[in-house]
């Protein structure tokens, strides 16, 4: 009997990326389920009954949903964040959980880019904005997503800096960009800032009163990571007396509401999380995705494992 894979996405994958997985399942000869647009989380409890793994994009793979799957044996998140898995239970159980690095850290830049030319534009209210030609960028933690943005970001002429305790200098070096000694000084000399930092219980909150007082006068925020990393308390505590700083995050923080009513045409949130929510992107984690599960079930091949 061909194993069973379920594709789980409350937001889903571009009709291609689909198609894709589609055809390299029949191709493989495993049993692929679909279920997209789903709004209930006790839908994904329910579904995981049979499979024996699933792909999910940001959705929550609870311990409620693992304990429910007798037969899964991997889990693969099509995209960078794990947060939305709980590792921990996994691995009680046994499951291999993995993630698609580096498959949609281009759209995600892109959006930065994007972001950040709206923001100086003043949101395309028809006055006078400002370019970014010759304005620093400060890249907050230098990973896939931090190299394509500092390659962008070069190409509308910024001066590019980092600060990633964990990456060598050199290849920030190599990759254009000016590594910096400390998180202070980045938030200090940086007319943008573009957060990068992954969602852990280190990370959570480590954008605080401490960095955000200390911007840069006129500067700007930008989030595609996750909201979790930021302080909101200390983000509107200083808005509040700092009337030149903006920020833009892709998803709405927990404050959105508070921060629209306070701080107007400063602050901009996505509807939805649209930083991997092109074709190109939802195609290359899809089937990076389903082509490690297939690798894992042949070959026993853990590459992207992320709970070791
Ligand atoms: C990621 O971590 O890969 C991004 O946040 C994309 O998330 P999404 O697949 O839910 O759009």
């Amino acid at each position: 009997m061909s194993k069973k894979i379920l594709v789980a996405t409350a937001k889903p994958f571009a009709s291609k990326a689909v198609t894709e997985i589609k055809n390299i399942c029949k191709q493989k000869d495993y049993e692929l389920v679909l279920m997209e647009n789903y709004t209930e989380q006790s839908e994904l409890v329910d579904a995981v009954k049979n499979v024996d793994a699933l792909i999910v994009r940001s959705d929550k793979v609870t311990q409620e949903v693992l304990g429910n799957a007798e037969n899964m044996k991997v889990v693969v998140r099509a995209g960078a964040g794990y947060d939305n898995l709980d590792c921990e239970a996994a691995s009680a159980q046994n499951i291999i959980c993995m993630n698609t690095p580096g498959q949609n850290s281009n759209a995600v830049a892109e959006l930065v880019l994007g972001m950040m030319v709206y923001m100086a534009r003043g949101q395309f209210n028809g006055k006078s904005g400002t370019e970014l030609f010759g304005k620093k960028i400060g890249i907050h933690a230098f990973g896939n997503v931090g190299k394509h943005v500092a390659r962008i970001a070069i190409g509308f002429g910024m001066e590019v800096f980092a600060f990633d305790p964990f990456v060598d200098e050199k290849m920030m070096i190599e990759n254009g960009v000016e590594p910096l000694k400390t998180v202070e000084e980045l938030y200090n000399i940086c007319d943008y800032i573009s957060v990068h930092l992954p969602s852990t219980p280190k990370t959570q909150k480590f954008i605080d009163l401490r960095l955000i007082n200390i911007m840069k006068p006129n500067a700007t925020i930008i989030n595609t990571a996750r909201k979790e990393v930021i302080c909101e308390d200390s983000l509107i505590k200083v808005f509040q007396t700092r009337s030149d700083l903006k920020f833009a995050s892709d998803i709405a923080p927990a404050k959105a509401t508070e921060m629209q009513e306070k701080f107007e045409n400063r602050v901009y949130f996505t509807p939805k999380k649209m930083g991997a929510q092109t074709l190109e992107a939802n195609v290359n984690a899809g089937v990076a995705a389903v082509n490690q599960i297939i690798a894992y079930f042949e070959n026993g091949d853990t590459t992207f494992q992320v709970n070791k």
